[in-house]
């Protein structure tokens, strides 16, 4: 979800999954059919207003570096437990907020907060890993997997 220009699609089709890489943008849809050897579908779509149940069901939905940019990231997290099979896992990776009074403006700008990010995901999956990594002094890698 939001794979721009399809880098850790091509990572994953490498390893012989199927993958599809979804984007809003022409652009980065452009330039990732342009760099594939590897066989993702891609589809631009709109992650935030169109039905994500045409795309299928999945074993793993990843989204890196994209919930920051989206308006409504509850309608959004709430709309994943359908895409997934029975067994399947949404890993979400983002950068967080942990001081916001040290905070550089241009992380910030792709970082949310990460209460209110976890409260969403734990009120639509069951399971939920959480691993964080420190990225500057006030704000950290976070990576959420969860399992419905
Ligand atoms: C910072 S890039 C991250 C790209 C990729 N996930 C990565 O980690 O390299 C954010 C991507 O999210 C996409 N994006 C933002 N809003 C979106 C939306 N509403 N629907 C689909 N894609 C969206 C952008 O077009 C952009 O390619």
């Amino acid at each position: 979800m939001g794979c721009g220009t399809g880098h850790l699609a091509r990572q994953l089709a490498r390893r012989s999954l199927a993958v599809t890489g979804v984007d809003i943008s022409d652009e980065a849809i452009k330039l990732a059919k342009q760099q594939d050897q590897t066989g993702v579908i891609y589809r631009r779509m709109n992650i935030e207003n169109e039905d994500l149940r045409e795309l299928g069901k999945f074993d793993v939905v990843f989204c890196k570096l994209v919930i920051a940019f989206l308006k409504d990231k509850t309608k959004f997290i709430s709309e994943i437990p359908q895409l997934l099979t029975p067994h399947g896992a949404f890993i979400l990776i983002t950068p967080v907020v942990d001081d916001p009074q040290n905070a550089n403006a241009h992380i910030s700008a792709i970082s949310v907060n990460e209460d209110e990010l976890k409260r969403t995901v734990k009120a639509n999956f069951r399971k939920i890993e959480s691993i964080k990594k420190k990225l500057s002094p006030a704000h950290s890698w976070l990576t959420l997997i969860a399992s419905p």
